[in-house]
C-alpha cells in the first residue's frame, strides 16, 4: 500500500490494526485515534476506518457522569473494553489503565493489565506520565503487552496539578516534557499520546522521537490525531475543550427524535398497522373479544 493510500478508502481491503503497524506508521499517512466504550460505539468508530479504538477513562465523564477520570475503577474499565471487544474491530483496540493501577509496583501494574488484555480483549493499555512509570512500563513490554504512553495534559493528575492545564508552555516545563517522551521511547511504547501541549513543542517531540505521537490539543504537527467520540459528535454534556470540533450535534438530534414519538404516541400516531403484530388465525378473535356489556378500554 502507499504512503497516501487512505486505509478507510470503501471498499479497500483492510487488515487488522496491530501495535507494530502502528508503531511502522510514523512519518507516514497520519493515524486516528477515537475514543469508543460500548458495543454500538466500536462499530461506529471501526465502520467508519479509525486506526486505533481507545476505551479511554474518559468513560469516567462523558458516560459514567463523574467528576474526573479517577472515579474510574479497573472493573469498570475491562467491562467497557469487553463491550467494544464484541465489536470485533478493524482497528487495534487500546485500554486506558485507570488512576491507581499501575502506581503501586511493577507486578500490580502487570497483573492489572493482564486483566485488560484477558478479561477485556484490549490489545495494547494507555498509561499516563513520564519518566517516573518508566518501571512500570519495561515491565508490560517485557511481559509483550505493548504500552502507549500518554504525557502533557494528564487527566488522572487534576489534583496535583490544580485543574487542566497546558502543559509545557515554559522552557524548564518543555524541557522536561521532552526528556519524558525520550524516556518512554526507550522504555518501549510503541506510540505516545501528547495532549494539551503548545503546537511548537509537539511539534519538537515528534521530530525527536522515532515512535508515532498521537496529539489531542497539541496541534497539527503530530504523527495523528486523538479526539473523544462523544465531544466530536456533540454527545458530550460536560465541559468542550477548545480543541474539540464538532463534526455533528447528535445530542440535538436524539431529543429531536424523541420529542417526535412522544407527540406520534399522544395523538395516537403510534405504533401504525405496519408496526403492529396481526393474528394468523382470525377466528381466535372471538374467543378474546369481551362479552357484551363489559367496559375495559384501555384507559379506563
Ligand atoms: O481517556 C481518554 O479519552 C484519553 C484521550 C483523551 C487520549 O486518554
Amino acid at each position: 500500500m502507499s504512503n497516501t493510500t487512505p486505509t478507510h478508502a470503501p471498499g479497500a481491503i483492510r487488515k487488522k490494526v496491530t501495535a507494530p503497524g502502528v508503531r511502522a506508521r510514523k512519518g507516514r499517512e497520519p493515524l486516528t485515534m477515537l475514543t469508543a466504550y460500548d458495543f454500538p460505539g466500536g462499530k461506529l468508530a471501526d465502520q467508519a476506518g479509525v486506526d486505533v479504538i481507545l476505551v479511554g477513562d474518559s468513560v469516567a465523564n462523558v458516560v459514567l457522569g463523574y467528576e474526573t477520570t479517577n472515579q474510574v475503577a479497573l472493573d469498570d474499565m475491562i467491562h467497557h473494553t469487553a463491550a467494544v471487544a464484541r465489536a470485533r474491530p478493524r482497528a487495534l483496540l487500546v485500554a486506558d489503565m485507570p488512576w491507581m493501577t499501575f502506581h503501586v509496583s511493577p507486578q500490580e501494574t502487570l497483573r492489572n493489565a493482564a486483566r485488560l488484555v484477558r478479561e477485556g480483549g484490549a490489545e495494547a493499555v494507555k498509561l499516563e506520565g513520564g519518566k517516573s512509570r518508566v518501571e512500570m512500563i519495561r515491565k508490560l513490554v517485557t511481559a509483550e503487552i505493548p504500552v502507549m504512553g500518554h504525557i502533557g495534559l494528564t487527566p488522572q493528575s487534576v489534583h496535583a496539578a490544580g485543574g487542566y492545564k497546558v502543559q509545557g508552555r515554559r522552557l524548564e516545563d518543555a524541557r522536561r516534557m521532552i526528556d519524558d517522551a525520550l524516556a518512554l521511547e526507550e522504555a518501549g511504547v510503541f506510540a505516545l499520546v501528547l495532549e494539551g501541549v503548545p503546537a511548537p513543542l509537539a511539534q519538537a517531540i515528534t521530530r525527536r522521537l522515532s515512535i508515532p505521537t498521537i496529539g489531542i490539543g497539541a496541534g497539527p504537527d503530530t504523527d495523528g490525531q486523538v479526539l473523544v467520540m462523544h465531544d466530536m459528535l456533540g454527545l458530550n454534556f460536560g465541559h468542550y475543550p477548545k480543541f474539540v470540533r464538532r463534526y455533528a450535534d447528535l445530542s440535538r438530534e436524539a431529543v429531536a427524535a424523541i420529542d417526535q414519538w412522544i407527540r406520534d404516541v399522544h395523538r395516537g400516531g403510534f405504533p401504525s398497522e405496519e408496526e403492529s403484530y396481526h393474528m394468523i388465525d382470525a377466528a381466535a378473535l372471538e374467543l378474546i373479544e369481551e362479552p357484551a356489556g363489559t367496559d375495559r378500554a384501555i384507559g379506563h
